[in-house]
This record gives C-alpha cells, structure tokens and sequence, in this order.
C-alpha cells in the first residue's frame, strides 16, 4: 500500500474513492458535508432516509452516479457526537479499509483525520490511519497453491484541510509505514511453520533483514554458545535436531557512547514441551512460540525504517524444544551463563531457560533499558485474556513508560507484580532455584524467574501469550506488541532529542492506568 498525504477539503474532492465519517444521529462530519456537495447529495439522501445511523462500527460503500465527482462513497460511524476514543478511530479506519479491500477500487482518500480524537494529534491520526490501512491489507497466503487475486486497493491519500498540516501528517504516515512493516513482518514469521521457521532460517530472516535495513547482525551457533556458557538455553535444544541459534541485530542511530535499548524476544520455533509433553490439542499453536523474537525482528524493522536517533539492540535466542533420547529429563540441573544453578522441574517451561542465559549475554552492551518479550506462560491468558499483554518490570518510570506506549499505540499491557514474596515458589533443594513454582501465579513466577538474571538492568518482560496470535476462525499472528515497542522507541527517541513527548498522549495514558 502506498500513501501520500494532501492538503484538500472534502467539497473539491473526485476520484475513485472517498471516506467520511458519520456520527450517531446521522450527523455528519464537516467533511461528509463537504462530500455531500461533491457527489450530488448522495450522503444526506442516504441518512436522511434512515439509511445510515452513523453507529460505531458500521460502514457502508454507496455508489453516487449521476453528477458525482467521486465513484464511491465510504461512510464510517462514529456513534456518538464529539470526541471518538482512539479506539473507536482505529476500528472506524480498519472498517473502512476492509470495505474497499472488497472493491474494485485502485485509490482512495481518507477525510478522517479531520475528526476529534481524545488524546491524539494529526500525527497520531495520520499514523494510525496508515497503520490500520496496512494491518487491513495484510494477507498470509504464500503457502497456498492457488491464490485469490491480490487486492486492487494499492494507494491512500491521507486527506488534512489545511496545507500547515501537512508535514505532521506526512510524519505520522511515515511512523505507520514504518510500524505497519514491522508489524507486517513478525506475523509473517509467526504464521510460519515449524517446519520452515526453524532457528536457521530465523537466523536467515535477520541477516536479510540487516541487509535491508543496515542493520549489523550477528549470529552465534551451538559451539559459541558453549564456550559462552550458556548450558540453560543449550538444555532446551538438546532434544531437537535443529541446530540453536543465537541473534544479534544492532541498529546504530546515535553515537556510539549512547548506552543502546535492548530488546530479548523468546525464539522456540516449536514447543512440544520436551520430555513434560504437552496434549495434542491445539499444538500446533506451539509454531507461534517464537512471537517474542518476531517481535523484535519488527520493532529493528521499524526503528530502522524510522531512522530512530537512538542505538538498539534486539536479542534472538532460537531453539526448538522436542522430546528425544538428549532432552533435558525432568530434575536434571542445568548450569546457567550467570552462574546460577536451575532444576529443570518441568521441561515444557523452556522460555525461560533460553531468556536467562539471553539476559546475561546482554550485559555486555551496559544497556540503558533491557525488554524481554515472550510468549511465556499459558497463565497469562488466564490472567488477562486475549486484550493485555502481561508487563513486569523491576523500574517503576519503565513500568509507567510502557503502559503509556501501549496506550498511545492501541496495543495494551497490564501490570503484574514482582514482590519478593513470589521468590519461595521457585525454592530447589537441589540447585539455585527451580524453573517452575507451582500453579499459583504462573506468570509472576515465571517473571520472578527472569528477574534473578536482571539484577543489574533496568529491565521490564512482556508476557504475550495471549495477545501475539489469535486461535480459532482467524488463526494468525497479530503483530503484537510491535506497534507497542516502537511507541516506547520513538517515545525515548523524543525524550532523547530533548523534545516533550506528545502532552496530550501521555497525559490521557496517565488516567486511564491510574
Ligand atoms: N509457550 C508456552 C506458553 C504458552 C502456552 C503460551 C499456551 C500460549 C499458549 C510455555 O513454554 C509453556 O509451556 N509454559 C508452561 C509453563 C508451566 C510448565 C510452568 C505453561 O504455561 O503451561
Ligand atoms: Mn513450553
Ligand atoms: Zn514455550
């Protein structure tokens, strides 16, 4: 998908496509009632019939004919007058793009950015807009044989009133471009198989990526691992005969003193769950185990394609966890890169047993905030459903920096505490610690685990068990937390370039986390 931004009210509109929003009691927008002039009265025909209620949600193509000097019109609701929630926006933009996905329509221009959004400036808008644009478009069909025909809808023009806008627009377009790809690129590396996403062809995908992207990547095989010590993350691979592989991709956008941002993301290709196998049913949703290091994979995509003056670091420890004659047995003790002993009590609790010896790597790079991301435990889903991700963090200032970055970006986390308290469920007679504690809490002691590799750090762990991927009718990867990542990227960029983040957006995340 393509997009320009151009400054353009909506009575001088034509062309192929137009989109405009109604609000509840068929109130239009001023831009539906500058269309309704462009295409001969078709909108107010239409409403005041009672043919259009302007509902939050709804949409509807209509076809003015006759003197219009636009082919289609794209009304969205809103529901009620005033100021729209960012959600609401976001689902009104998505709305309208899967409609005119389903046309013939080449080009249309989107009028929507004229509408109050509480907490949002065009910039978000104008982000938002490309975003969900991109997101609506988004198809995972290369491993079909026969494909339905790509979608004829390849250009948007994102449409302000005033040419003094334009700049910020095209800056928003520009951050949503850059989001939409990464976010883009992690479903497609979730959506892919086992049997072709393995740690080698991850391994793969970053070097591709480092070409495209001038990133510098890294990547470290089983024997480098062994000299590193890292024997936790080894363990999980033993069982498994695909090779491990260890990622590292750097994108240098300060100077080289400027202590960088890392971001860990869990790469199980697979999880059988080892030797502690888990039920047939749904397994194959286990392919999506390696969401956390998609992740990482968009959020280097994006910053990159953003150009973002700051230095990144994105971490992929790649495995697949598989029973076999070498797996890890459960009550074998495995010894970390740290140092620290661990009793494998449970071989299906692999996540974090590649990340500790993840975390311990990166204190190389003196980071100035580390960030894991892991589709770790199944009871996050339990904890918080398919809405918000799972934040746990050891630094209250990050803690409240990512919720707002999820706020601002639609892609929601919630907090969950790390209090020593939770430390005794990962008790071992027999080593360090254990790396399970027991069914009570199973995300918290999951994260208490991580937090004893993360002493040093600034360090915050998003557990996206239940929000990387969608199960059932619409199986697929989401692209979540990317959109949130690269909020908090651009977010430190902002701080780090001595401009106020967004006020409005900040201020309107504060009081919904309070
Ligand atoms: N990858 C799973 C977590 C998971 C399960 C995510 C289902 C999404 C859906 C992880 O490796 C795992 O198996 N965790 C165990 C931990 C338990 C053994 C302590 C779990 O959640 O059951
Ligand atoms: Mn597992
Ligand atoms: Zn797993």
């Amino acid at each position: 998908m393509e997009f320009s931004t151009k400054a353009l009210l909506a009575d001088k509109a034509q062309g192929a496509a137009a989109i405009v929003a109604v609000h509840e009691g068929r109130a239009l927008s001023t831009a539906a009632i500058g269309l309704d002039r462009a295409c001969a009265g078709a909108i107010s025909a239409l409403t005041e019939r009672g043919d259009f209620e302007g509902k939050a949600g709804s949409v509807r193509v209509i076809y003015p004919g006759g003197d219009s000097r636009v082919e289609r019109v794209v009304l969205v609701g809103l529901g009620k007058s005033g100021p729209c929630s960012r959600k609401t926006y976001r689902d009104a933009v998505s709305a309208a793009l899967r409609a005119l996905l389903e046309t013939g329509t080449r080009r249309a221009a989107s009028f929507l950015t004229e509408i109050d959004v509480e907490g949002a400036d065009l910039r978000w808008k104008a982000r938002h807009t490309a975003l969900c644009a991109i997101e609506a478009g988004y198809r995972f069909d290369e491993l079909k044989s026969t494909r339905p025909p790509a979608a004829a809808l390849t250009h948007l023009d994102i449409m302000v009133s005033r040419s003094a806008d334009v700049a910020a627009a095209q800056r928003g377009v520009q951050e949503g471009e850059a989001i939409g790809a990464g976010s883009s690129l992690a479903r497609t590396l979730g959506n892919l198989p086992g049997n072709i996403c393995t740690p080698t062809y991850l391994a793969m995908q970053a070097r591709k990526l480092g070409r495209e992207c001038d990133l510098a990547v890294t990547v470290l095989d089983r024997a480098q691992m062994e000299k590193l010590g890292m024997h936790s993350l080894l363990s999980v691979s033993r069982g498994s005969a695909q090779a491990p592989r260890f990622i590292i991709m750097k994108h240098q956008g300060a100077s080289a003193k400027t202590r960088p941002v890392v971001l860990v993301g869990k790469g199980i290709t697979f999880d059988t769950g080892g030797i502690s196998i888990k039920p047939a049913a749904e397994m194959d949703e286990m392919k999506f185990d390696m969401c956390g290091a998609a992740s990482v994979f968009g959020a280097m995509r994006a910053a990159a394609g953003m150009k973002l003056p700051i230095n990144l670091v994105g971490v992929v420890p790649s495995c697949e966890n598989m029973p076999d004659g070498n797996a890890s047995r459960p009550g074998d003790i495995v010894t970390t890169m740290s140092g620290q002993t661990v009793e494998i009590l449970n071989t299906d609790a692999e996540g974090r047993l590649i990340l500790c010896d993840a975390l311990t790597y990166i204190e190389r790079y003196k980071p100035e905030v580390v960030i894991d991301i892991a589709t770790l435990t199944g009871a996050c889903i339990i904890a918080l459903g398919h809405i918000a991700s799972g934040l746990f963090s050891n630094d209250e200032a990050l803690a409240a920096e990512l919720l707002a970055a999820g706020e601002a970006s639609a892609d929601r986390a919630w907090r969950l505490p790390l209090w020593d308290e939770y430390m005794e469920q990962l008790k071992s007679n027999f080593a360090d610690c254990a790396n399970i504690g027991g069914r009570a809490a199973g995300s918290v002691t999951a994260a208490m685990f991580l937090s004893r590799f993360t002493r040093k750090q600034r360090w915050a762990h998003l557990d996206i068990a239940g929000t990387a991927w969608k199960s059932g009718a619409q199986k697929g990867a989401t692209g979540r937390p990317v959109p949130l990542l690269t909020q908090f990227l651009i977010a430190q960029a902002d701080q780090m370039a001595g401009k106020p983040a967004n006020k409005q957006v900040s201020r309107q995340a504060d009081k919904r986390t309070r």
